[in-house]
């Protein structure tokens, strides 16, 4: 065969591999399509804002399929706090062929083996309530994140504590005229950490309530492990602690726990203030053993995450839902104090 036969020969198949990979350049029509697959991976499944945001997500899925007549299929994992136990999950889910991927990243500043893999299967990423740094996320343009505005959350928990300071004498135990506080922070590192502790505190000054600072301790976002910080903290300061600011409900809760097992007379226990509004952390606003929660919004995050991991499985626009920068979805947290409780606990057990 002459050469340039041969060379056209050669042309014509390399066309038509590149035609066959891309899926002769077709898009399946929506109509077309029958079931997507979501796969879903969690830092941890025993966290009880991820698991109760992961429920919601479930029963919004459900939901989508009766109004659609699509089938969603949902591949679920638990990292349990391995970054690499994460990756191969991913790994897994690529080759289930999911459409999407939802990853709750165990470290947030590891996201470049699973941005990579993605990237070479081609399969879009929405990371969600870990977040990772900018640059990472402006890696690859089928990389989004949904969440909180992390801000607001420590804005408002400072809200909290400073006007139950203003407005109940007793909060002030020794009668300085100053709230000390002891803080329980969620993991070292994590953004809604650092800016919840940050921002309660500098709130509470702002409002003009003078504060002193006793002591903080990590307690990784977990419920026994701030019992234990709390129960150390009490041995230390006993009664002087007018103020536990708690970076979640469950470490919140945590501390009433160490109070309670101490035998602390109620009328005597610190002010205590948390962050989620899980269904244990509403119940403890309710029961007034907690002053105040934030409420994190895991309907409207869980919602959200839904609506777009079906747009991306789908092809369908993404247009109407509310990305920041093409690529960034947060959901406003709000206060939520003994008066308006009940309004979140209707909230909490709906079943959407
Ligand atoms: C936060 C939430 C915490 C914990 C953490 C896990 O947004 O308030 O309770 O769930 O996420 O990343």
């Amino acid at each position: 065969m002459k050469r340039e036969n041969r060379l056209i020969i050669y042309g014509i198949i390399l066309c038509l591999l590149v035609v066959s990979i891309s899926g002769c350049g077709r898009e399946i029509p929506e109509e077309e399509i029958k079931s997507i697959k979501i796969g879903v991976t969690v830092y941890d499944q025993y966290d009880t804002f991820v698991s109760q945001l992961i429920e919601r997500f479930n029963s919004y899925a459900s939901e989508k399929e009766t109004e659609t007549g699509i089938a969603i299929n949902l591949e679920v994992y638990n990292a349990a706090d391995s970054q690499s136990t994460q990756n191969n999950q991913v790994e897994t889910m690529l080759n289930d062929r999911c459409n999407v991927i939802c990853v709750n990243l165990v470290d947030r500043t590891e996201p470049t083996t699973i941005i990579d893999m993605a990237e070479k299967n081609d399969v879009p990423v929405i990371f969600f309530n870990r977040e990772l740094v900018a640059e990472d996320l402006e890696r690859w343009d089928k990389l989004y994140y949904v969440g909180a505005k992390a801000l607001e959350s420590g804005i408002m928990e400072g809200e909290i504590a400073a006007s139950v300071f203003k407005n109940n004498p007793e909060a002030d135990k020794n009668e300085d005229g100053i709230f000390q506080y002891i803080v329980l922070e969620g993991e070292a590192g994590h953004q809604d950490a650092i800016v919840r502790t940050e921002y309660s505190v500098s709130t509470i000054i702002e409002k003009g309530v003078e504060v002193e600072k006793l002591n903080y301790a990590i307690a990784n976002w977990n419920r026994a492990q701030a019992q234990t910080k709390m129960a150390q903290m009490l041995g230390e300061y006993g009664n002087s602690i007018e103020l536990v600011l708690a970076n979640n409900d469950d470490m919140a809760l945590g501390a009433i726990d160490a109070l309670k097992a101490a035998e602390i007379n109620p009328e005597r226990w610190p002010v205590v203030v948390g962050i989620d509004g899980t269904s244990v952390g509403l119940e403890a606003v309710k029961n007034g053993e907690m002053a105040g929660t934030v409420y994190n919004d895991k309907e409207g995050q869980a919602k959200a995450m839904l609506e777009l991991a079906y747009r991306l499985s789908t092809g369908g626009s993404l247009s109407g839902l509310d990305l920041e920068n093409g690529k960034y979805i947060r959901l406003p947290y709000a206060k939520v104090g003994p008066d308006d409780v009940e309004e979140y606990m209707n909230r909490d057990s709906r079943v959407p």
